[in-house]
């Protein structure tokens, strides 16, 4: 049958020769992921498994076994998609890669974020339960595992010192800066001076606004899987912000994706 005409199909996964606890990869769009699953495919061949309307891609890359997926854009997909790497997939750990709006005074387009802490700022059941706090589980900031986020970081600052002038140059960003600690994550695009105000008022640590961070890392903890989210500002939340997110998303992002993974997968090979 030609490819095209074999059926998707929700697999059964007992079918399916697993890699022993692969590492969990994902990202909202394609083009967040860069060429990751292209570099897979070269490197192990790819065993593609369709569940709950996402791809699932199989693999090793860059000497790490790993499944890498696109989540979608939002909490409820990312959360949907986090507890089928950990159920279906039985993942050891879980990376999140992409872009966010920059919310900190200091962080600029082009800089990465990684998250020691996230937060749900659209999560409000006051006053029954304390702003941003989850209902019944009494947490509000999920921590991000700290030796996965110290090997991101460091992925990161070498990224930057090996060639943060070059794709400066190549795409007219100031050079980029590493940040360390709080993302914050809601089912809202950003994209107003008065809403970063308010971001900054609620969560003045924050650095940095996307959509899906804190699902994962609340699912993460529920499940005791270590997470880990990496994100470059493709934006900083303000009147520009669609704009500069989907020129950042279709021309920068993959090239910050493909630099920092390669970097981190390596260093986990040897490690
Ligand atoms: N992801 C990238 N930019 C964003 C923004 N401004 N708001 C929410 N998520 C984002």
């Amino acid at each position: 049958m030609p490819v095209a005409d074999v059926p998707v199909t929700d697999m059964p996964v007992p079918d399916v020769p697993l890699p022993h606890r692969p590492l969990g990869i994902l990202a909202a769009l394609p083009q967040e992921l860069g060429d990751l699953i292209e570099a897979m495919r070269a490197e192990s061949g790819v065993r593609t498994v369709t569940h709950g309307q996402r791809d699932y891609h199989l693999g090793t890359v860059h000497g790490a076994p790993c499944v890498v997926t696109l989540a979608r854009i939002g909490k409820v997909a990312a959360a949907a998609t986090v507890s089928a790497l950990i159920h279906v997939f039985d993942v050891q750990a879980v990376i999140f890669t992409g872009v966010a709006g920059g919310v900190g005074a200091q962080v600029r387009v082009g800089d990465i974020v990684v998250a020691n802490e996230l937060v749900q700022h659209d999560l409000d059941a006051s006053p029954l339960f304390p702003r941003f706090e989850v209902p019944l589980l009494g947490v509000s900031r999920f921590a991000a595992n700290a030796a996965l986020a110290n090997a991101l970081a460091a992925a990161c600052e070498r990224f930057v010192t090996e060639e943060g002038a070059v794709v400066a140059a190549r795409f007219g960003t100031r050079e980029p800066r590493v940040h360390r600690g709080l993302i914050v994550s809601g089912d809202r695009f950003v994209a107003s001076a008065a809403a970063v105000i308010a971001l900054r008022d609620a969560l003045p640590d924050a650095l940095a606004v996307e959509m899906e961070g804190a699902a994962i890392a609340q699912v993460c903890y529920e499940y005791g899987v270590p997470c880990a989210v990496v994100r470059t500002i493709s934006d900083t939340a303000d009147d520009h912000a669609p704009a500069s997110f989907v020129s950042f998303l279709t021309e920068i992002a993959g090239a910050y994706s493909n630099a920092i993974l390669k970097r981190f997968l390596e260093a986990k090979r040897v490690s």
